[in-house]
């Protein structure tokens, strides 16, 4: 859990399905240290851009690099950097709750018990270490929510990637998710694409797209 943080930049990039470009012209940064709101209305590209981060959705036109802080020659975007927090939880409802996240520390090649250790810390930093021993069907949307952030933490993935996370949260349980966000920003760069007020007034920077050509 300790991935140096990346600063990502996108320049001058267009997303096109077939003839219908999505946005082109985009520049923008992500940096080190900051939770981002990619903001937009809905079809302007947030999850599509979220995905050519992920180097799972090509560019029409332009780049995107991922910076390490080391000044080495950037990274062309990369499933591997990535840690993807979907809407929900994508859990394995009849295992546990902390093998739902020790299956990401797992994945990194850690030893079975630094992966658990770290898997714990994970489920501690997102309020619910005390839930680990739990079916993960038995939890609330909300708490699934934070077991998906708990997984992309114990990923040491340098780069988060948040995909609408409080879709179906209330306020309350999105005001949780902004405060596990805030207090994890030190340990991965934090992209949110979100329409929820509270996570953008959470957020320290945004990101704004607004569709079709931004020159
Ligand atoms: N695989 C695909 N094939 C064709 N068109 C696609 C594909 N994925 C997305 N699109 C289109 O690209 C546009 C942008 O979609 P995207 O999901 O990135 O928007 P969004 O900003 O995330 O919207 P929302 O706020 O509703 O989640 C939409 O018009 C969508 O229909
Ligand atoms: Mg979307």
């Amino acid at each position: 859990m300790s991935a140096e943080a990346v600063r990502v930049e996108v320049h001058d990039a267009a997303i096109a399905f077939g003839d219908d470009t999505v946005f082109s012209g985009l520049s923008a940064s992500f940096e080190a240290g900051h939770v981002t709101a990619l903001v937009g209305p809905s079809g302007s590209g947030k999850s599509s851009l979220l995905a050519a981060i992920a180097g799972h959705q090509p560019l029409a036109r332009g780049r995107v690099e991922i910076h390490r802080g080391d000044g080495a020659d950037p990274h062309r975007p990369s499933a591997a950097l990535v840690a993807w927090v979907p809407q929900g939880s994508n859990a394995l409802g009849r295992r546990d709750v902390l093998d739902n996240v020790l299956i990401a520390s797992l994945a990194d090649g850690r030893p079975m018990s630094r992966a658990r250790a770290v898997a714990m810390t994970a489920l501690d930093q997102v309020g619910l270490a005390d839930r680990a021993s739990e079916q993960a069907r038995r939890l609330s949307g909300g708490e699934l929510q934070r077991v998906a952030l708990a997984r992309a933490l114990a990923s040491g993935r340098p780069l988060v990637l948040a995909d609408e996370p409080s879709a179906n949260l209330d306020a309350a349980n999105t005001d949780m998710v902004a405060d596990i966000l805030a207090r994890v920003v030190s340990q991965a760069t934090i992209i949110v694409a979100t329409h929820d007020p509270i996570l953008v007034e959470a957020a320290t920077a945004s990101v704004h797209l607004r569709g079709g050509s931004h020159e």
